[in-house]
C-alpha cells in the first residue's frame, strides 16, 4: 500500500459481522479515516458479541446502524439510503453466514438488506474457520458472489483463533485498503465506440449424436473479459462455447458448440477494433460423426475415431489483410514451458499479444475463479500474480485500450 494514498472524501459503508476478525475492523476504520474516508458503520447482532457499537461509533465518528427496524435510525437514515449512499460497501469480516445471504438474497437483517439493496461495488473480506471456507456450501456461495460480480479480498492462510491452520483469516487491514482504494476507481470507459470480440468456453466436437470431445474450460475468464469490456464502453459480442455459467450483462452472445460454427460465427461478427481469443478451441474434431448412436457389439472392439485438425480461428482472424482487426489477441493455456510455447504460438498465429496460463493439474485455473497469467508480446514479456478473473479482466482491458490508443 502506497502510503502516500488517499480515499479523501470517499464515503464507505463498513458492514462487521460476527467473527473474532472484527477486532480488526476497528483498525481498519482509523486506517480508512486517517487517509480521509468517511465511515458508516453497521453492526450484525452476531457482530456485536464482537466488539462494541460505542468503539465502532467513536472510531467511525458516526452513529453505528444495527436495527432494521429501528424507528428513529429508519427515519434518520433508512436502509435503503444507508446502501446507496456510500461510494462503496466493504463486509469485513465476512461471515459464511453473511455470504450465504448475499449468495441466497436473503434479506432479514440490516445488513443482509442493504447488500441486497445496494446499488454500489460490495467487497468481501471473509473470514471464518477452515472448514467452514472449504464447506461446499460457502464454495458455492463464494463462486455465485463473484459471479454476481462482487469483490474478494483474501482470506489468507494462517492459524486460527480456534487452532486450525489454513485458509480463512481475514486480510489484514492494509491489504483490505488496497483492495478498497483499487475497487473506488473509476471504471473508465476506455473502449467507448469501439467494437470487441471476444471468444470463451469449451467447443464440443461431436462424436455421435450422444457423445462429444470437450475441455475443462469454464469459459470464466472469456466471460469476464467480455464483461470488463461492455463495462469499458465497448460494443461486444461474445462467441461462446457451451457453458454453465451466466451471460456477462451488456453483451451480444452467440452460442455456437464446434470449431467450425465458431470460427463462421466470428467471421460474421467481423469487422472489430480487438478480436480476443479466450475460447479453449478443440484443436481436433472426428473426421465423421457417426449420425446414429455407436453402439457397443459383443466382440467388435471399442471404435476407431479418426481425428481432423479443426480450423485454426486465430491464426484466421490474424491473417494480414482489410477486415484484419487493429489489436488480435491470443490466449495460450500450457502444462508445460509456458513461456516457450506462448512464443511459439505467438509467431505462428500471427497475433498481436498472447495472454499465456499455466493450466497444469494443481494450479486450479481451469474452471476456477482464479487466474496466473503472462502476456507475451514480440517485444514484451510480462507476469502477472495471481488475481481473481475478474481483476484479470479488467485489467487486460485497460491494457488492450493503451495498445489500440498506440
Ligand atoms: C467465538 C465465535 C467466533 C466465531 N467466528 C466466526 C468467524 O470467524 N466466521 C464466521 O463466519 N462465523 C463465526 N462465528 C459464527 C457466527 O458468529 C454466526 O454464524 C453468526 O450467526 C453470524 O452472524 P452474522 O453473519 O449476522 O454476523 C463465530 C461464533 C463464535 C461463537
Amino acid at each position: 500500500m502506497e502510503q502516500g494514498l488517499t480515499l479523501e472524501g470517499k464515503r464507505i459503508l463498513l458492514i462487521i459481522g460476527g467473527g473474532i476478525a472484527a477486532y480488526k475492523s476497528l483498525d481498519l476504520i482509523r486506517r480508512l479515516r486517517e487517509r480521509g474516508a468517511i465511515v458508516r458503520a453497521v453492526l450484525t447482532a452476531a457482530g456485536k458479541q464482537f466488539v462494541t457499537p460505542l468503539s465502532v461509533a467513536s472510531l467511525t465518528g458516526n452513529p453505528v446502524h444495527e436495527d432494521l427496524f429501528c424507528l428513529t435510525e429508519e427515519i434518520e437514515m433508512g436502509h435503503i439510503e444507508l446502501s446507496r449512499s456510500a461510494d462503496l460497501l466493504v463486509v469485513a469480516p465476512a461471515t459464511a453466514d453473511l455470504l450465504a445471504k448475499a449468495a441466497a438474497g436473503i434479506a432479514n437483517d440490516l445488513a443482509s438488506t442493504i447488500l441486497l439493496a445496494t446499488d454500489k461495488r460490495v467487497l468481501m473480506a471473509p473470514a471464518m474457520n477452515v472448514r467452514m471456507w472449504h464447506h461446499p456450501a460457502t464454495v458455492r456461495n463464494v463462486a455465485q458472489l463473484r459471479e454476481d460480480g462482487l469483490l474478494f479480498v483474501g482470506p489468507s492462510d494462517g492459524e486460527m483463533a480456534c487452532g486450525e491452520y489454513g485458509p480463512g483469516r481475514m486480510s489484514e487491514p492494509m491489504e483490505i485498503l488496497t483492495s478498497i482504494a483499487a475497487a473506488l476507481q473509476p471504471t473508465s470507459q476506455v473502449l467507448a465506440g469501439r467494437r470487441v470480440i471476444v471468444t470463451s468456453g469449451p467447443t464440443h466436437e461431436p462424436i455421435d449424436p450422444v457423445r462429444y470431445i470437450a475441455n475443462r474450460s469454464s469459459g470464466r475468464q472469456g466471460h469476464a473479459i467480455a464483461a470488463a469490456a461492455a463495462q469499458a464502453g465497448a460494443n461486444v459480442t461474445l462467441v461462446t462455447g457451451p457453458v454453465s455459467i451466466p451471460d456477462p450483462v451488456g453483451v451480444s452472445v452467440v452460442r455456437v458448440e464446434t470449431a467450425k460454427e465458431m470460427l463462421a460465427a466470428v467471421k460474421a461478427s467481423l469487422p472489430a477494433d480487438i478480436f480476443i481469443g479466450a475460447a479453449a478451441v478443440a484443436d481436433w474434431g472426428i473426421e465423421d460423426p457417426v449420425a446414429g448412436k455407436i453402439k457397443k457389439e459383443r466382440g467388435s472392439g471399442p471404435p476407431v475415431l479418426a481425428l481432423v485438425e479443426n480450423p485454426d480461428i486465430l491464426a484466421e482472424v490474424s491473417r494480414p489483410g482489410e477486415g484484419r482487426p487493429s489489436l488480435v489477441v491470443g490466449f495460450a493455456a500450457e502444462t508445460g514451458n509456458l513461456i516457450g510455447h506462448a512464443l511459439s504460438k505467438l509467431q505462428r498465429k500471427g497475433c498481436d499479444l498472447i495472454v499465456a496460463n499455466d493450466v497444469g493439474p494443481g494450479t486450479g485455473v481451469m474452471g476456477g475463479s482464479k487466474n496466473t497469467v503472462h502476456l507475451i508480446s514480440s517485444d514484451q514479456q510480462e507476469a502477472w500474480p495471481l488475481l481473481d478473473k475478474g481483476e484479470v479482466a479488467r485489467r487486460l482491458i485497460q491494457r488492450f485500450a493503451g495498445m489500440l490508443g498506440k
